[in-house]
């Protein structure tokens, strides 16, 4: 018999409801034969209050243990801005190496988008996820004064970014429409943007079934809201990545479903899937928030550990829940938690 060992971070605001659905679709998915085990952490704004701790070398242990990590989200307005984010959010992406942050948007059928028309929007970013800006390579001088000086340097290494240009390759060629394009600025920032255009072109030697093309990251925002069906597979670094990808998620149906993995390809620490939105404090604990993004989210975790079938049955049954939702008046977090396991198991 096979097991799933999965370490779940509700975390704050409506990270707690969110997590709640999409442990009830994951057991409504799985096969008999497939054991889960789950183990429920605390971290986040309550833990840092009462201890000061975010996230120790203690706590990364125990998380090492798990197949998977599912989180929530963590953030509240009572911790100052910065010390959640870098403190466990960005600490656990580089200490478990989750060079690979995937963020897929696909518009579905039923579902708003603010763009005109329905266009076809199904595209996957692959973003850089413990390089760039990121890295927290910085400071300052004359702190306080009128002539302070910030530094925030951007790591760009060779290894990182041919790691992550050949697993978007990979991506690309398994897709129906094979195509991968490079987003940067590299007309710009000419140092990280020579070295990504070139590594890029050399891994584009070895798949030459992927057309490739580049696109600088401003323009890329034009062509989100004008063109988004030329995307297939976008690779980027890390602060692009990240805003691109608010703006796929706007386009394709909102936070409410966009799902995301932080992935460690080599398996040699857990993968966390996480839902792109935050912790939404406004409306934590009223049942109103979307549990989609976190159900979708469970979707890539599935595919992650090679549970294929189970991962589109969770897609379709998204789609199908998606594509009836105009009509029907408006649920509760935990009713679309429900009709989403009613359909999982079919
Ligand atoms: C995200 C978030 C994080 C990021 C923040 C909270 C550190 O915006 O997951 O996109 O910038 O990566
Ligand atoms: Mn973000």
């Amino acid at each position: 018999s096979r097991s799933l060992n999965l370490a779940v971070i509700p975390g704050d605001g409506i990270g707690q409801e969110v997590v709640a659905e999409g442990l009830k679709v994951l057991s409504a998915v799985l096969p008999q034969d497939v054991k889960l085990e789950t183990k429920e952490y605390d971290f986040g704004a309550k833990r840092y209050h009462a201890t000061g701790e975010t996230l120790t070398d203690a706590d990364l242990d125990a998380l090492k243990q798990h197949d998977a990590i599912l989180l929530g989200a963590i953030g509240d307005p009572s911790v100052p801005s910065g010390v959640l984010e870098r403190g466990f959010l960005l600490k656990l992406r580089f200490a478990f190496d989750h060079h690979v942050n995937l963020r897929p948007s696909k518009l579905l059928p039923g579902v708003a988008t603010p763009l005109a028309g329905q266009p076809e929007i199904d595209f996957v970013v692959v973003r850089e996820g413990t390089e760039g800006p990121y890295t927290g390579n910085g400071g300052t001088i004359r702190t306080g004064t009128p002539h302070e000086v910030a530094t925030e340097v951007s790591v760009n290494t060779a290894f990182g970014v041919e790691r992550v240009v050949r697993d978007a390759f990979a991506r690309a060629q398994a897709r129906p429409r094979q195509k991968l394009t490079l987003v940067h600025k590299n007309n710009v920032l000419t140092f990280a943007g020579h070295l990504w255009t070139n590594i890029f072109n050399k891994v584009a030697a070895e798949y030459p079934e992927v057309a490739t093309e580049y696109i600088h990251v401003d323009a890329a925002t034009i062509y989100l809201v004008t063109q988004p069906e030329r995307f297939d597979v976008i690779v980027t670094d890390n602060l692009f990545g990240d805003i691109i990808t608010d703006l796929a998620a706007a386009v394709s149906g909102g936070i409410g479903v966009a799902a995301s993995g932080n992935i460690n390809p080599s398996g040699a620490f857990p993968s966390m899937f996480e839902p792109v939105h935050g912790s939404a404090p406004d409306i934590a604990g009223l049942g109103k928030a979307d549990p989609t993004a976190t159900v979708l989210s469970v979707a890539l975790l599935l595919r992650h550990l090679g549970h294929d079938a189970e991962a589109a049955r969770i897609e379709d049954a998204v789609s199908a829940d998606l594509a009836e939702r105009g009509a029907k008046p408006a649920r509760s977090t935990s009713e679309i938690g429900d009709a989403l396991s009613v359909r999982v198991a079919g």
